[in-house]
Formats: structure tokens, C-alpha cells, sequence
């Protein structure tokens, strides 16, 4: 089963974001990244990035139903999306909460995710690398 990649609002606009915190991929060479990390381990992902908290909301319904695992970057939805959160504690295959920054090091409203208690793990600070961090931890999850 492919495992299912969430990026949410403004990571689509990586090349216009602080590079001291995301690094200097562009989003395509994200997407890129994280495929060949996937391969490399010989797992399949579908990644997909929306600006939407109901679009997000609506692909991690489709995920519960399916069973299928997910590695998600809800971006700032991190922080106050109880929506978000309520559609993560719904599936029944492994979640892991990535982000590309270390939002504890960060302003204070970063410091809180709504997320973080209803998955398995959270992998934060180590740029595209977290993603792979957490393709690897997802295999072994699986
Ligand atoms: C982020 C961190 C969030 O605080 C921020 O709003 C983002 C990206 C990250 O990947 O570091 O948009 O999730």
C-alpha cells in the first residue's frame, strides 16, 4: 500500500519561505526528494499539498477508510486545527507528524501542536531529511 505524503498550507511556496528554517528546496524538489528517499527503501508514497484545511480533512477521511498510513506536515494547521486533529485520531494505520523546522525553537505559538497527541511520532528540524526520518520510521511501523 502506498503510503500516503500530506503537506499543508504555504509549503507549496517554499522557494518565497525563510531559508534559514525550510532550507533551500523549492517544493517540486521536495516532492522529488521524498520519492527518491521512498524508493531507496523501496516504499511507494502519493504525495499531495493543499492550502485547504477541508481538503486535507476530506484526504485523511479517504486514508481512514482505505487504512492507509500517513506521514503529515499540516504546516501551521500544527497548531490550532482541531479538525485536523480530530481526522488524524481517526486512522487506523500509522500516522507520523513531520516538519521540515523546529518549531519549539521558534515563536511561542509554534510551540503547541493539536496534532502531535493522536500520532504515533513526530519528527521536526532536520529539513527534507525529517521526511526521510520518517519514511524509515513508518517501514518499520508497517
Ligand atoms: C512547518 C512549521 C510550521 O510552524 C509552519 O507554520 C509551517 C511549516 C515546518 O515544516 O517546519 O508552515 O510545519
Amino acid at each position: 500500500m502506498k503510503i500516503l505524503v500530506l503537506n499543508g498550507p504555504n509549503l507549496s511556496r517554499l522557494d518565497l519561505r525563510e531559508k534559514n528554517h525550510y532550507g533551500d528546496l523549492t517544493y517540486q524538489q521536495l516532492e522529488e526528494f521524498i520519492k527518491a528517499k521512498a524508493q531507496e527503501i523501496k516504499l511507494e508514497v502519493e504525495i499531495k499539498q493543499s492550502e485547504s484545511e477541508s481538503e486535507i480533512i476530506e484526504w485523511l477521511h479517504k486514508a481512514a477508510d482505505a487504512k492507509q498510513p500517513v506521514i503529515i506536515n499540516p504546516a501551521a494547521f500544527t497548531h490550532y486545527s482541531y479538525a485536523i486533529r480530530d481526522a488524524v485520531s481517526m486512522l487506523k494505520a500509522p500516522c507520523i507528524e513531520v516538519h521540515l523546522s523546529n518549531p519549539l525553537s521558534r515563536e511561542e505559538f509554534r510551540h503547541t501542536s493539536v496534532v502531535s497527541g493522536v500520532v504515533n511520532g513526530t519528527i521536526a528540524g532536520f529539513g527534507a531529511e525529517s521526511y526521510a526520518l520518517a519514511l524509515k520510521a513508518m517501514q518499520n511501523l508497517i
